[in-house]
């Protein structure tokens, strides 16, 4: 595929989000559109997550946790789950190298029994080879579901001892995939729809959410640049007045 010729942007009146997630929906669409099969979109949605990566590394941001997988879509049809594997894999295979050329250190949000141990492998490989990179932080919501995140987090609680009286917010998240990490600024989510589906429901807690028309696909650098210039217009209150309304 040509790549576009990349518009200088200006980034330098722009606050970054430290962390960004995204909800990369709208693959089957994208297809359905071109007269394609499914299986289409999802190979135009990972070609576009290099870019998205690439961008993110240019940009400065810190934290990029996309959604690969979610615990539901065990429930598509067999070939397209085993199409989606097949992708995971060529690309675990193909980009490893390159993410971590470019500092980038790949982290798992997620549980990997259950999927096939051949992909578990690669995916250990990838965490391994980048696990010193500080760059950018990936994480891949491979097998993931907020829900049972959080049954995961409690189980673990439970099994270490922990008395009701020492939980607090903070125990709490060092029990979450994303120990040690901000929460997310900043949730896009793709394709027009207005939901959050089971993604990140404790972290994203006090997010901006970002909703966009554009299927994951066409969504770009210049889109994501979009959206952090709309990041930028929001106030964020935590609950709190602003000075002008006290
Ligand atoms: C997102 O695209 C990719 C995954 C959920 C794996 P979809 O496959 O959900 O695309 P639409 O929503 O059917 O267009
Ligand atoms: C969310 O998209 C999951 C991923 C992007 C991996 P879905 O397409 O599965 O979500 P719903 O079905 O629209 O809620
Ligand atoms: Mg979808």
């Amino acid at each position: 595929m040509a790549r576009r010729r990349e518009e200088p942007l200006d980034l330098s009146s722009l606050e970054m989000p430290v962390h960004v997630a995204i909800i990369m929906d709208g693959n089957g669409r994208w297809a359905r559109k071109r007269g394609l099969p499914r299986q289409a979109g999802h190979r135009a949605g990972a070609e576009n997550l290099r870019r998205i990566i690439r961008a993110c590394v240019e940009f400065n941001i810190k934290v990029l946790t996309i959604y690969a997988f979610s615990t539901e879509n065990w429930g598509r049809p067999k070939s397209e789950v085993q199409a989606l594997m097949k992708i995971f894999a060529r690309v675990l295979d193909q980009e490893t190298g390159e993410l971590n050329a470019q500092g980038v250190c790949v982290h798992h949000l997620g549980d990997l029994t259950g999927v096939d141990p051949k992909l578990q492998e690669k995916v250990r490989r990838a965490l391994e080879l980048t696990r010193d990179n500080t760059r950018l932080i990936l994480n891949v919501a491979f097998n993931y579901g907020g829900r049972a995140e959080i049954i995961h987090a409690v189980r673990q609680m439970l099994a270490d001892g922990i008395q009701p009286e020492e939980l607090n917010e903070g125990l709490f998240s060092s029990y979450l995939f994303t120990k040690g990490l901000p929460d997310p600024d900043l949730v896009i989510r793709t394709s027009g729809e207005l939901r959050i589906s089971n993604f990140l429901i404790w972290q994203a807690a006090y997010s901006e959410y970002y909703p966009t028309p554009a299927l994951w696909p066409d969504f770009g650098r210049e889109e994501l640049y979009e959206a952090i210039v709309a990041f930028n217009q929001r106030e964020r209150r935590y609950g709190l007045v602003t000075e002008e309304s006290s």
